[in-house]
This record gives C-alpha cells, sequence and structure tokens, in this order.
C-alpha cells in the first residue's frame, strides 16, 4: 500500500554546531564546557569533526542534489560571544553565519536555527551553567543578538533537549560536569530553561520579525514494563523525570498538580529538595506557551519502565558493545525490554509505534501547540569506507532505510489521526561527532570519512530524495 506524506511537509536533515563544525580554536571561538573535559577524557576530539567549518557549502550542494529542503543547524554561542557575555563581540564568528545562511539562501534550503544545543559557553559552565542566573540572563542577551544580526533566519529554536542535557549532567553523569543522581540539580536546571525558553520566546514576539520560534524536546515514549500497579506507576514516574516538566512548561505554559507531586515523590525518595519557581517566572511560561509557533520532537526510541527500590546505577553504552547499558533509578524505576524488542548496537530499541505515540500525546494533551516537526529520528550504525573505495562509491546501509521506512509510516499514521506535522529532520545530515560515543555511532545521510572529511553519498540518500520528491512511501 502507498503511504502519503502531505504535499507542503518538510523533508529536512539535522546536525548540531559542535558535533559538525569543527575549527574549536579558530578564529576567536571561546572555549565551551566540551574542550578541556574532552581532552582530560582522551577518548577522542572535537576537531576537525565533519569540518563543517569550511565545508559547509559542499554539504548545502549535496543536500540540495539530494531532496533535503531544509536543515537545522544551531549557532555556536561562543563563536559569536566568546565568553558567553556580550562584553566581548567576535565578529569572525558573525561572519560565519551570515555566510552559512547565504550558502543556504543560495541551495534553495531553509535553515532552521537552533541557539543551544549543548553547548555553554565555558566561562558560564564554570559559574553553574543552567543553575546559574547569570547564564539565564547572558543566553537572553545572546537570542536577542541572533535575532537582530540575522533576520535572514525565519525559524528559531531556543534550546535543544533541554532535559537531556539536565539528566545528563546531574543524574547519569555523561555530560560535563559530570555528576550523578542530583535530582534536584537536574529539576531546577529543567525550570531554569524552560524560563529562559520562555523569556526569549517573549522577547522574539515583541520584536515583531515575522518569523516562527519554537523548542526541541528530546521525547522518549515511556510504557510500564507490565501490567502490574507498580510497573505502571514506575512508568509514569520516568516520564515525569524525562518528558512532563518540560512538556508542561513550555507548551502548557504551567505544571499540572500531577506533574509536581511526580516530581516531588522522586525528590522525597532520594531526600533532594524541591527545585524553586517563582510566579514572575509561572506568568512568563504562561506567556510563552501562548505565542509558541511550534515544538520539535526527537524520537530514536521508547523505553520500558520496571518498578525498582534499589540504589541508582546507570552505565552508559559509549562504545556500541551491545547489552551493555543500564539504568536502574532510584524512586523511579529500573528500564528493562520486553521480549523480542529490537535493539542498535547501542541498546536503542527501535520502536516506530513509540514516534507515533509521542506526535498523539502532544496532539492530545498540549492543544495550544499549533504545529510539530519531527527534529531528530534516525539510527547510529558502525559503517566503514570499502579499502577499493572511488570517488563514486556509495555506501550501502539497508538498516537506515529500513529503519527510516518503519518510522515514516508511524508519522504518516499520526498525521492521519489527526496530529500537525509539518516536517521531519534526519539525524543527521552528514555523519558527525556523537557527544559520548565519538565517531563510530554514524547517522548520516552523507558519509564521512574522518580523517579526510571526504563525503560519500549513502543509499539512504537516494531512498530519502525520492520520498522527498514523491511524498509517497511504498510499502
Ligand atoms: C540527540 C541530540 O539527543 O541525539 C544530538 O540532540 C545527538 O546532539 C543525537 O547526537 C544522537 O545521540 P547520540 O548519543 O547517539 O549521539
Amino acid at each position: 500500500m502507498m503511504l502519503k506524506l502531505p504535499k507542503d511537509f518538510i523533508m529536512g536533515g539535522a546536525s548540531a554546531a559542535y558535533q559538525v563544525e569543527g575549527a574549536t580554536k579558530e578564529d576567536g571561538k571561546g572555549k565551551v564546557l566540551w574542550d578541556d573535559y574532552l581532552e582530560k577524557q582522551g577518548r577522542f576530539s572535537p576537531d576537525p569533526a565533519a569540518d563543517f567549518y569550511h565545508k559547509y557549502d559542499e554539504d548545502l550542494a549535496l543536500s540540495e542534489k539530494y531532496g533535503v529542503q531544509a536543515i537545522r543547524v544551531s549557532i555556536a554561542w561562543s563563536r559569536i560571544f566568546p565568553n558567553g557575555t556580550t562584553d566581548k563581540l567576535e565578529p569572525r564568528g558573525v561572519e560565519y553565519y551570515h555566510k552559512l545562511f547565504a550558502s543556504c539562501k543560495k541551495h534553495h534550503i531553509i535553515p532552521f536555527v537552533t541557539l543551544h544545543h549543548f553547548d555553554t559557553p565555558l566561562k558560564l559552565h564554570e559559574i553553574g551553567d543552567w543553575l546559574s542566573p547569570v547564564m539565564l540572563d547572558s543566553f537572553v542577551d545572546y537570542a536577542k543578538y541572533c535575532f537582530k544580526e540575522f533576520p535572514e533566519v525565519k525559524y528559531w529554536i531556543t534550546i535543544n533537549e533541554p532535559t537531556s542535557m539536565a539528566i545528563q549532567q546531574h543524574v547519569s553523569g555523561t555530560f560535563p560536569p559530570g555528576e550523578k543522581d542530583r535530582f534536584d540539580k537536574a529539576f531546577q536546571a529543567e525550570h531554569n530553561q524552560n524560563v529562559a525558553h520562555a523569556r526569549i520566546v517573549n522577547a522574539y514576539k515583541n520584536m515583531n520579525l515575522g518569523g516562527q520560534i519554537g523548542v526541541v524536546h528530546a521525547l522518549q515514549t515511556v510504557y510500564p514494563f507490565s501490567d502490574s500497579p507498580a510497573d505502571k506507576h514506575a512508568a509514569k514516574l520516568q516520564d515525569a523525570f524525562e518528558n512532563r516538566l518540560y512538556l508542561d512548561g513550555t507548551l502548557a505554559g504551567k505544571y499540572s498538580s500531577e506533574t509536581i507531586s511526580l516530581v516531588k515523590e522522586i525528590l522525597d525518595a532520594n531526600n533532594q529538595p524541591m527545585f524553586k519557581s517563582t510566579e514572575e517566572e509561572m506568568k512568563e511560561l504562561d506567556k510563552a506557551a501562548h505565542q509558541l509557533d511550534f515544538v520539535g520532537v526527537n524520537n530514536y526510541f521508547s523505553k520500558w519502565i520496571k518498578a525498582y527500590d534499589g540504589d541508582s546505577e546507570t552505565v552508559h553504552n559509549g562504545t556500541g558493545a551491545k547489552g551493555t547499558s543500564v539504568s536502574r533509578l532510584h524512586g523511579i524505576g529500573e528500564e528493562r525490554k520486553p521480549d523480542g524488542i529490537e535493539t542498535t548496537d547501542w541498546d536503542w530499541s527501535i520502536y516506530p509505534k513509540g514516534m507515533h505515540d509521542i506526535l498523539m500525546r502532544i496532539h492530545d494533551e498540549y492543544p495550544l501547540v499549533p504545529a510539530t516537526y519531527v527534529t531528530e529520528n534516525g539510527i547510529g550504525l558502525k559503517e566503514s569506507l570499502p579499502s577499493n573505495a572511488t570517488d563514486d562509491t556509495i555506501i550501502d546501509d539497508p538498516k537506515r532505510i529500513d529503519y527510516l521506512r518503519k518510522y515514516f509510516a508511524a508519522i504518516i499514521d499520526a498525521i492521519n489521526d489527526g496530529a500537525n506535522v509539518k516536517g521531519y529532520f534526519i539525524w543527521s545530515l552528514q555523519d558527525q561527532f556523537s557527544w559520548t560515543n565519538g565517531y563510530s555511532k554514524r547517522y548520516g545521510l552523507f558519509f564521512v570519512d574522518f580523517p579526510t572529511q571526504k563525503r560519500y553519498v549513502k543509499k539512504s540518500a537516494y531512498w530519502f530524495k525520492k520520498l522527498s520528491e514523491t511524498h509517497e512511501l511504498e510499502d
């Protein structure tokens, strides 16, 4: 059976500045939280990544050729303001993004631009990152500067995945500063990001620039491992921990009493204090939720949660050794996949129904949201260049095509069920560096040979082009 995407559905590719640009020490760029941290770890370097700083025009030309109509890029805050604060401006950074957006125009590609994608300037990270009021004020100043400086951008994204950042910084410890089990800090950082997001949306709307503004969330659909009341409650707690605080905060403009009581239950179980919010902040959240233009959904996998009352224990699979990840959170629950759920080498479940269910949840539970984009989805695979490769070698990636076909079918189902999904951005446009997995987890439509940064096309790019041109998904 032939499934169809709406006529005006946008087909895009996604990236993030730190994961593609490289050039971390070029043209006056300030340090970010990752630079020294990665150097100390010694596992991999963010340079030269995909060398997008120099190769953007080549990637945009390829994108145009393979049916990519829009790209998600982020601005590296510390290229513009090396210290994060507006006291020092770096004109070479500003110039770079003007050139990037001009190249988008030349190649008929719409830029969707994220202001913060996990790359807090080091100086602001050192004083508390999202827990510091100075960070919030500086972020608003930087955002307003970008709105004025880059009128060519018509789609803005405030923050990429507030919760991933908060959880990985303070609970699982996989992002700098690498803290574990500080649920209180994670919730406070999430609330603070909701506030920063709201201030920026409200400022943008006051400036009347005629574009659109949204936020991007990591949304894992959470299911109970079994029908037992204990597992069902554990799944609710996990959902509150990962999804609800920022869904409520950014899409409804208020925290429901159920969300608050679930968050409190998690914190009480861990003997940690509730996050603080003020009446003024809640008014800002409410105002922003009523002016938001779209939400971006990043969905790759789903989770199943089982009741658990032991100590917290998390192990990150950062190498692609299947079956090595562990997540057991005290006061929440344990991740456990039911039999028969397919997974990637990094233990991410392949479960397209989760995409359908999360899109429907936004439609059903957050009626203020005018439009949804899938802003990230894709599969990380171990891929290599054949030793006899020539310039025309095409990388065969049948697993990616199969994954995409299934997830697109789920998106079309959701659209047919009433979800207003306006576009899709594959993660990722080109192979890039992954924060906690380095270079071996490849997601791109375009293969990057990391020692040389030369591009090769994957078969999935041909598949993507066809879908982009016909909007028809073959079974
Ligand atoms: C999203 C992020 O969470 O997932 C990206 O926005 C990230 O920056 C992507 O790279 C895939 O995750 P990972 O850990 O496989 O790189």
